[in-house]
């Protein structure tokens, strides 16, 4: 009687085997005993009859109390009307470890209440696919860098400089230093794109950001691939066929998962590359004709433009070419028209907005000694990416994706803090 999990029953239909688990959920009508039982690995049914396992038994099984662990033992068999397509009829069990009053039960319970039993909550049957969903998304990332021939390069957590900003940075010393949490690893990797081409991270930055929106994490993980000899319109196309790619693994390889977060399938299989481009200016225009009258060229945009202009799509759309005085100082102004950057923003559809930022870097030594002195960029911390544009500079582009946003929308779920396994948010450091 071999042990196995829930993901691979499918191997073992027709055997009996045994599962580590724990009591999810529980009914029982008259002779038989339903048991909703998860391992980690999946959610199954558990079917028990008085008949077949006696009355101590039986009883012993009705008792049973939810996130009680146990080994199961029983035959796998199919179940059509499952997400999984299997249950198992329940020859014995032996009780681990009996949960006593599980705070977390079916009934409904606030988000503050959840938030704080995160530790537990994870275990629920949502919370588990999307951290399914969001590893998927990790293991695609990898396997796409991997096939077009990218080198994983981890750029440092501490660092002596900003990337995005100096407003929201995390402010911690080093020995006698100074030192700040990374916001981005993007200068680090742009050394590493000219010792190996191309090259992506995947790492937490933190932004010590005020915002308290559906959108922003203090702590959140990027994804942030940088390529030499690579221009603006090359980096779109990495981008469109990256973001497919994630969209087609998890359609593929997350079906349970997608339809117990009750998913929208179709808006899922619309997402393959090319995706739309619309510049910032006809953005612009695009707002004042759906009655945004109040931006002017030259503003940033909110949420809810963003959720405007990305209705008009039924794709993830590029706004690209962004005013160069509302963009990061490293991004290369458009030859043919200085004011605007070689850069876009990827907006996610159904209203869950930016999920990438990236541009066409500066690959002019004195243009970016001259963008140092407009942004009051001083002293030594910057003095190493000044030398990337000394010796052999070449063209080149990258960009992060914002893990947490993407999960969101391919998840459909509400607020990136359920996207996290334990969220940093502007409130919230525990658990
Ligand atoms: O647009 P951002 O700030 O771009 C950069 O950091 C560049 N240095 C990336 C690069 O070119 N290598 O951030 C990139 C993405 C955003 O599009 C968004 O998805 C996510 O990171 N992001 C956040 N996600 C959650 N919470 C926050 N506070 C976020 N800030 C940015
Ligand atoms: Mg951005």
């Amino acid at each position: 009687m071999g042990k196995t999990t829930i993901q691979d029953v499918s191997k073992h239909l027709g055997e009996e085997v045994t599962i580590g688990a724990w009591i999810h959920n529980k009914r029982s009508s008259g002779k038989i005993a339903f048991l909703q039982l998860r391992d980690g690995t999946g959610f199954i049914q558990g079917v028990i009859s008085k008949n077949d396992i006696g009355e101590e038994k039986f009883d012993q099984a009705k008792g049973l109390t939810q996130e009680t662990s146990l080994f199961v033992t029983g035959t796998i068999v199919e179940d059509t009307r499952s997400p999984l397509g299997f249950e198992m009829q329940i020859s014995d069990f032996t009780i681990i470890h009996e949960a006593e009053d599980y705070p977390i039960t079916p009934k409904e319970h606030g988000t503050e209440f959840l938030m704080d039993h995160r530790h537990l909550w994870l275990r629920s049957k949502k919370q588990h696919a999307i951290m399914k969903v969001r590893n998927e998304i990790i293991r695609a990332t990898y396997e796409f860098f991997n096939e077009q021939g990218y080198v994983k390069i981890d750029p440092p957590i501490l660092t002596g400089s900003s990337a995005e900003g100096t407003t929201e940075l995390f402010h911690t010393k080093y020995f006698d230093e100074d030192a700040y949490l990374s916001q981005s690893g993007q200068l680090y990797m742009e050394a590493a794109a000219m010792a190996f081409n191309k090259v992506f991270s995947f790492g937490p930055t933190f932004r010590a950001e005020k915002s308290k929106t559906r959108r922003h994490l203090i702590e959140f993980w990027m994804i942030e691939p940088e390529m030499a000899f690579m221009d603006h319109d090359d980096s779109l196309e990495v981008q469109e066929q990256y973001v497919s790619h994630i969209a087609k693994s998890v359609l593929q390889n997350c079906k349970v998962e997608l339809e117990a977060l009750d998913r929208d399938l179709t808006s899922l299989q619309k997402i393959e590359a090319p995706f739309p481009r619309i510049t910032y200016d006809d953005a612009v225009k695009l707002l004042h004709e759906k009655g945004f009258e109040d931006i002017e060229w030259g503003e940033d945009f909110g949420a809810p433009h963003e959720t405007a202009i990305a209705e008009s799509f039924d794709k993830p759309v590029f706004i690209t070419h962004y005013p160069l005085d509302i963009k990061a100082f490293y991004m290369k102004p458009d030859p043919e028209r200085p004011d605007v950057a070689l850069c876009a923003d990827l907006i996610a559809p159904e209203g869950y907005g930016e999920i990438i930022g990236g541009s066409q870097r500066i690959d002019d030594l004195e243009l970016m000694e001259q963008r140092y002195k407009e942004h009051d960029l001083t002293g030594d911390a910057y003095q190493w990416y000044l030398q990337l544009r000394q010796y052999g500079s070449v063209p080149h582009s990258g960009f992060g994706l914002g893990l947490e946003r993407t999960v969101a929308w391919i998840a459909g779920v509400e607020h990136v803090r359920e996207t996290i396994p334990f969220p940093r948010l502007l409130n919230r450091l525990y658990p």
